[in-house]
């Protein structure tokens, strides 16, 4: 656990805030109602277990590029910016185009060129909240002065759409969404208290196998090649531990109560692990966003279109203590404490 002290803070001199933010959905939709025709499943089981209602896909043709292309330009609209004024961008996903160049560097062409540095991030659902807490590690030690993330998925290409499939069929969607982090004068501003981790033992509990030998010895399924696997009972037993105990040990290190909290921003993977974490921490609904009905788990992308929704609502505004929090593959677990 890291927590950025105030002596640190008062030391370095320089804050860090959201600039901008921004997100692409593709126009694609996949319902319950769509996905009943195509495995055994139902609407009911699927509301009941997951809370999702709908998904977004991409469309023919639209790369996961695209889609990072589309939330970056929307990000830096907002923070009234283009990208020969950003120092780096991070690009968190599970599913660069290529290993070789990043797809990173591909965005920063297509979103106007320039120079700055570029770089492609993997911690799966964990991927937006590790970029935030380095971007804006960068930006306080005064390496960098604005730093571009975006987290970006077409995760729909990497499930079956049959019986055998539905594990991860009925959860995962498309999108993008992105953040603008700039350094400020005032710097109180920027990361209360952060953590990143891993436990690489669990990774076959949710993998994306390439080929024959990413699989583990006792697979079955080995012919599913490019899909998504994952054990959902363990991932989510997982789940509603980690997410309790990051928010526990982050508020500990912060030396504030949940309460003082104006909004917490998680990833969106199941709606009753979020419930579970309400509950626990006694945290009114109004404080906890939840838009999964809308758009199932999009793992990098979630934790950022869950801010880009509260921030243009008004909701998440500068002056508050926001938390955010994800767990994933990996499997990983962050989470990022801001005075914004
Ligand atoms: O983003 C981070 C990574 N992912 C997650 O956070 C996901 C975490 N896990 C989950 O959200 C849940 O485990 C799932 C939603 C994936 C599954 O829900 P569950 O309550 O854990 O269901 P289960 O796997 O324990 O299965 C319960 C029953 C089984 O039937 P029996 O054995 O009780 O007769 C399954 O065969 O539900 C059946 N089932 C389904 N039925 C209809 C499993 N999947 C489906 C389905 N539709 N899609």
């Amino acid at each position: 656990m890291n927590t950025t002290s105030p002596q640190a803070r008062a030391l370095s001199g320089i804050g860090v805030k959201i600039a901008g933010t921004g997100m692409y959905v593709p126009p694609g939709v996949i319902t319950n109602g769509d996905l009943e025709a195509l495995m055994d499943t139902s609407d009911e089981w699927i509301v009941q277990r997951t809370g999702i209602s709908k998904r977004h896909r991409a469309l023919p043709g639209q790369s996961l590029r695209h889609l990072a292309v589309e939330a970056g330009r929307a990000a830096l609209g907002d923070a009234g910016l283009s990208i020969q004024d950003v120092d780096l961008l991070i690009l968190a996903t599970v599913g660069a185009e290529t290993t070789c160049p990043a797809t990173a560097c591909r965005v920063v062409d297509d979103l106007g060129g320039g120079n700055a540095g570029a770089l492609d991030l993997v911690a799966a659902c964990s991927g937006f909240v590790y970029s935030m807490n380095l971007a804006h590690n960068m930006i306080r030690c005064g390496s960098m002065k604005r730093v571009l993330v975006i987290g970006a998925e077409h995760l729909t290409q990497f499930c079956e759409y049959t019986t055998r499939g539905r594990g991860t069929a009925i959860l995962f969607g498309d999108a993008a969404a992105g953040a603008v982090f700039e350094a400020c004068s005032d710097p109180s501003r920027g990361i209360l208290a952060q953590a990143m981790h891993s436990d690489g033992s669990g990774w076959k509990d949710l993998y994306l196998p390439y080929q024959e030998r990413d699989f583990p010895e006792d697979a079955e399924d080995r012919d599913m090649i490019g899909v998504l696997h994952m054990n959902g009972r363990a991932v989510f037993k997982f789940a509603v531990k980690t997410f309790c105990d990051l928010i526990d040990d982050t508020l500990k290190k912060a030396s504030i109560p949940a309460d003082d909290v104006d909004m917490f921003v998680c990833h969106q993977s199941n709606v009753r692990i979020l419930d579970a974490a309400r509950e626990r921490f006694g945290i009114p609904a109004e404080k906890l966003y939840v838009n999964i009905e809308r758009y199932g788990n999009t793992s990098a992308a979630s934790v950022p279109i869950c801010l880009d929704e509260l921030r243009k609502a008004g909701r998440v505004r500068d002056g508050q203590k926001v938390m955010f929090v994800a767990f994933g593959g990996g499997l990983t677990w962050a989470s990022s404490l801001w005075q914004l």
